[in-house]
C-alpha cells in the first residue's frame, strides 16, 4: 500500500520572478487557492496519510504556513467567522500529515529525494513535483491503481510537441501493456531533439520503489550539475526492475512558469 508521498520543495522558482523574489511559488494562489492546496488535496483523495515536504532554511515560510495556529486561535476567538473556521480546520488536517525535511543547496530533484530516506516506511512511496497540476481526473489514484495491480514503479506520461522535448524527462518504450500504461525501456532526462527517443515526457508524478535511494547514493550529477531522479531511474530500469509509463487522462497545467501560471489560474476557474 502507498501511504507515504513526498513533495519537493526547495527549489528558487526563477522561472516565476518576480512573484517569486520573496514569496514560495507553491503559496502564490490558484483561483484563491495556493498551489500546494491542490497538490495536498490529489494526496488526500488518494489515500495518502503522510506528506513529506523537502523545503530550504528561505522557503520556512511554507512551514510556518501550516503552523500557524496561534494566529488562527486569535481571530477565532474574537470573529466567530465560519469561513475562517473551516480554513483553519483544513490547514490543522494538512498540518497532521506534513514532515519537513530540509534541502539547503538546490542540487536537483534526486538530491532533495536522498533527504526523506530515513523517514520512508514502505517498499513504494509517492512522489509529487508540485508545478505539474493535473485536474480533473486524481492522477495519483489512478497511479495508484495500476501499481497495486502491476506491483511496479509507475511514472506520469504526456505527448509534447517534438519541438519542446529538451524541457522534459524523455521515455522510450517498450511495449504497451493497455491503452494508457507501456512498460519503459529507458528515460533520459532533457535530450536534445535530436537524440530525444519519442514525443513521451515524464510529468511530475511517480510511484517510485525504496530502492532508489541505493542509486541516489552513488549518482553523478548529470545534466546541468544537477542529480536528477531520471538517472536514477534509468540505472533500476537497467536492473531490470520494471518501471510503467502511465498516460493520465486530467488536464495537465504547468505552474511553474509564468505563461502557465496565469492560464492554470483560467483553466481552474473554469471549474
Ligand atoms: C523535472 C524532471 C523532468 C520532468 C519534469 C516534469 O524537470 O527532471 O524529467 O519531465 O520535472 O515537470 P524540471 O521541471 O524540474 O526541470
Amino acid at each position: 500500500m502507498i501511504k507515504q508521498a513526498i513533495i519537493p520543495l526547495a527549489g528558487l522558482g526563477t522561472r516565476l520572478l518576480p512573484l517569486t523574489s520573496v514569496f514560495p511559488k507553491e503559496l502564490l494562489p490558484i483561483n484563491g487557492k495556493p498551489g500546494i492546496e491542490y497538490i495536498l488535496d490529489e494526496c488526500i483523495d488518494s489515500g495518502i496519510k503522510e506528506v513529506i515536504f523537502i523545503i530550504s532554511k528561505k522557503k520556512e515560510i511554507i512551514k510556518k504556513y501550516f503552523h500557524n495556529d496561534k494566529f488562527y486561535k486569535k481571530i477565532i476567538k474574537k470573529k466567530k467567522d465560519r469561513r475562517i473556521i473551516d480554513e483553519y480546520k483544513k490547514i490543522l488536517k494538512y498540518k497532521k500529515m506534513i514532515k519537513f525535511v530540509y534541502q539547503n543547496k538546490p542540487k536537483g530533484t534526486g538530491d532533495a529525494l536522498l533527504k526523506t530516506k530515513k523517514l520512508i516506511k514502505g517498499k513504494f512511496f509517492l512522489m509529487m513535483l508540485p508545478d505539474d497540476l493535473i485536474i480533473k481526473k486524481n492522477c495519483s489514484k489512478s497511479m495508484i491503481k495500476i501499481h497495486n495491480r502491476y506491483k511496479s514503479s509507475v511514472i506520469a506520461s504526456m505527448n509534447v510537441k517534438k519541438k519542446t522535448v529538451s524541457r522534459w524527462g524523455i521515455f522510450k518504450l517498450k511495449k504497451k501493456i493497455n491503452k494508457d500504461n507501456s512498460l519503459i525501456e529507458d528515460v533520459f532526462e532533457k535530450p536534445s531533439i535530436k537524440n530525444a527517443p519519442s514525443n513521451k515526457a515524464v510529468i511530475g508524478r511517480y510511484i517510485l520503489p525504496y530502492k532508489i535511494f541505493y542509486k541516489l547514493l552513488h549518482l553523478k550529477p548529470g545534466k546541468g550539475g544537477e542529480i536528477h531522479i531520471t538517472d536514477a531511474i534509468r540505472s533500476l530500469i537497467n536492473e531490470n526492475e520494471s518501471f510503467i509509463a502511465h498516460s493520465f487522462s486530467g488536464k495537465y497545467l504547468d505552474c511553474g512558469t509564468m505563461n502557465g501560471y496565469i492560464k492554470s489560474t483560467l483553466e481552474i476557474a473554469k471549474i
